[in-house]
């Protein structure tokens, strides 16, 4: 049997005449840039959201960058973050001239740990982003304790976290902002890039639609200088046609996840996803730890499973930020998390038979890997 990690066929082949309709209207109305077809999602994804505003980009990134230039953060600024995610998340602070400050994670939950990011604040700090690594929301409401008594602004990083919650909230409608990625491969995934801002202020709202659009505050007159960060029509018309499966298909995914912690759960050398109460993980990653994961990568590709690494390098310790200083040990359970971590297959349309497959697989593989050579 082959597996594969993600399947994006299986879930745009059922939606292929309702994607072209859509297409077709795009090219016959024009409204390639911005336009009707984005804002009808932005009003779509603000509502499943329960925030008031979302604003549609380019891509993940820029809801980042923009959500603190919207903020205010500058150079001489520092930006609380967490070295487990991708690096886009530590780009964004860079762009705005402000430097990222990381402090470690949570072991059960793989999100910020709020004790360190006390520890973290400085004079300089000007805003925080938690991650809401794989799926599942950091623990939002001692982060925002901490930032209310520091007067910080959070930026929710819900770049795979579409449709998470905490304790009854949506992921993204938590802090001032929250950014979303629908890359391809996301739980929402557009079908090229795209990302978006949501918020309950009208002012940042403002703020994020000037800048991505050239800072205009009327056509061809800048109030500041922004960027080009629009989203594209055809992502606003097909975003509009995913969005309403998102709901089915974090459903699934939590299911298969299910399965998985069932085959999984009593291995030996296995650490299946926790769970913290209050919260609903949506699996954008299934992720588990072992040790000599290399290893068991390679061996469940050559039996037809394919796996993936989520991330093997945390942030810190990344050519790109080695002018930070960062050394091992800086931050112990992300490093260590970076080395065990191996993501299993997990996307909606996953069969049982495939699940039962890899967790039968990863048992035994895992079993074999100690006395492996
Ligand atoms: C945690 C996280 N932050 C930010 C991003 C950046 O999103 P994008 O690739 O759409 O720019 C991604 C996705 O790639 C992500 O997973």
């Amino acid at each position: 049997m082959h597996v594969p990690f993600l399947n994006l066929r299986a879930a745009h082949d059922p939606l292929r005449a309702e994607f072209l309709a859509a297409i077709g209207e795009v090219i016959d109305t024009s409204a390639f840039a911005g336009g009707p077809f984005v804002a009808k999602f932005e009003a779509d994804f603000a509502a499943f959201c329960k925030t008031e505003h979302a604003i549609g980009l380019g891509n993940g990134t820029d809801a980042l960058w923009l959500s603190l230039l919207a903020l205010g953060v500058g150079p001489g600024d520092e930006v609380i973050t967490v070295p487990s995610t991708f690096l886009a998340t530590a780009e964004a602070i860079t762009y705005t001239g402000a430097k990222p400050v990381f402090v470690d994670i949570e072991e059960q939950t793989y999100t910020m740990s709020p004790a360190a990011l006390e520890k973290a604040i400085t004079p300089r700090t000007k805003a925080i982003i938690p991650v809401h690594l794989f799926g599942q929301v950091a623990d939002m409401d001692p982060i925002m304790a901490i930032a209310r008594k520091h007067s910080l602004p959070v930026v929710e990083d819900a770049c795979q976290a579409h449709g998470a919650e905490y304790k009854g909230r949506a992921a993204g409608g938590i802090g001032e902002t929250g950014c979303f990625s629908f890359y391809p491969g996301k739980n929402l995934g557009a079908l090229g890039e795209a990302g978006a801002v949501v918020t309950n202020s009208a002012e940042l709202k403002q703020k994020v639609q000037m800048l991505r659009d050239h800072g205009q505050s009327r056509k061809y007159y800048h109030a500041v200088v922004g960027w080009n960060a629009r989203m594209d029509g055809f992502q606003g018309a097909a975003l509009q046609i995913k969005l309403k499966h998102l709901a089915n298909g974090n459903a699934a995914r939590r299911e298969h996840a299910r399965r998985y912690d069932e085959l999984l759960g009593q291995v030996e050398g296995v650490i299946i996803p926790q769970v913290a109460p209050g919260r609903v993980h949506v699996y954008h990653i299934y992720a588990i730890r072992v040790q000599r994961r290399d290893w068991l990568l390679q061996t469940l590709a050559s039996r037809g499973v394919s796996c993936g690494i989520h991330y093997p390098v945390p942030v810190h310790l990344q050519e790109a930020y080695s002018s930070l200083g960062y050394a091992r040990g800086s931050f112990p359970v992300a490093e260590r998390c970076a080395d065990e971590f191996l993501s299993l297959p997990m996307f909606p349309e996953l069969t049982p038979e495939q699940i039962e497959y890899v967790g039968r697989e990863v048992a035994r593989a895992v079993g074999e890997s100690k006395n492996a050579k």
